[in-house]
């Protein structure tokens, strides 16, 4: 199977580079996988993924977990077409599930602000689960705004704006397979 790994990418007239490639990103997923598996065995737990951005990562998260578990989304939306956050999310779409009860895994691709996860949070917690769990592809640590206890972390990067791996700018970029930065250098104004 080949997958969409250029080593630079012109987006909205902006060069990207590569910063996690497709390696890094497969083997903590696949670490991710068995941390799950040991922490929530005979639990049933439900991912919920949070779309649109979480959903290749979610993807992939789920065929590293062997215990029986199920699925369902919740869509948002907070950044419009630029690359800050709008600080407003809009609630796109519920979950169909009854999670009363429930071990809850929710699957973020990136937590920036913390915005949209705490809005997820409350949102989830109201609804009475046994137990929920944040796990995110990365994180921009230093970005928090919202406190947030992000569970399990990919990766921990700093306050840039990134893409592919189902992240977008202005919509483009989900179908890269590896995590791109905004190359400063190539960017460079003379
Ligand atoms: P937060 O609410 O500020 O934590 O932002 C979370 C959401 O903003 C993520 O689910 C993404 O959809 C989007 N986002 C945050 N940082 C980036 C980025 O660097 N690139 C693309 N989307 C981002």
């Amino acid at each position: 199977m080949s997958f969409y790994t250029p080593e630079t990418v012109l987006c909205n007239n902006e060069v990207f580079k590569v910063m996690l490639d497709q390696n890094q990103i497969q083997s903590r997923i696949a670490e991710l996988g068995k941390e799950l598996d040991r922490d929530f065995e005979d639990k049933k737990p439900i991912f919920i993924g949070i779309l649109n951005g979480a959903f290749i990562f979610l993807a992939d998260l789920m065929r590293h977990v062997s215990i029986p578990c199920e699925v369902d989304f919740y869509k948002l939306s907070s950044y419009g077409d630029e690359k800050v956050s709008s600080g407003q999310v809009k609630q796109r779409k519920d979950i169909d599930a009854d999670i009363t009860g429930r071990h809850i895994i929710l699957v973020e691709d990136i937590v920036d602000t913390g915005l949209s996860i705490n809005y997820i949070l409350n949102i989830v917690k109201q609804k009475n689960p046994a137990s929920v769990s944040i796990v995110s592809l990365l994180c921009k640590k230093d970005a928090i705004k919202y406190h947030v206890d992000v569970d399990y972390v990919g990766f921990d990067i700093p306050t840039k704006f990134v893409l592919g791996y189902g992240l977008d700018y202005a919509q483009e970029g989900k179908n890269l397979a590896q995590i791109y930065v905004l190359d400063e250098n190539s960017n460079q104004k003379d």
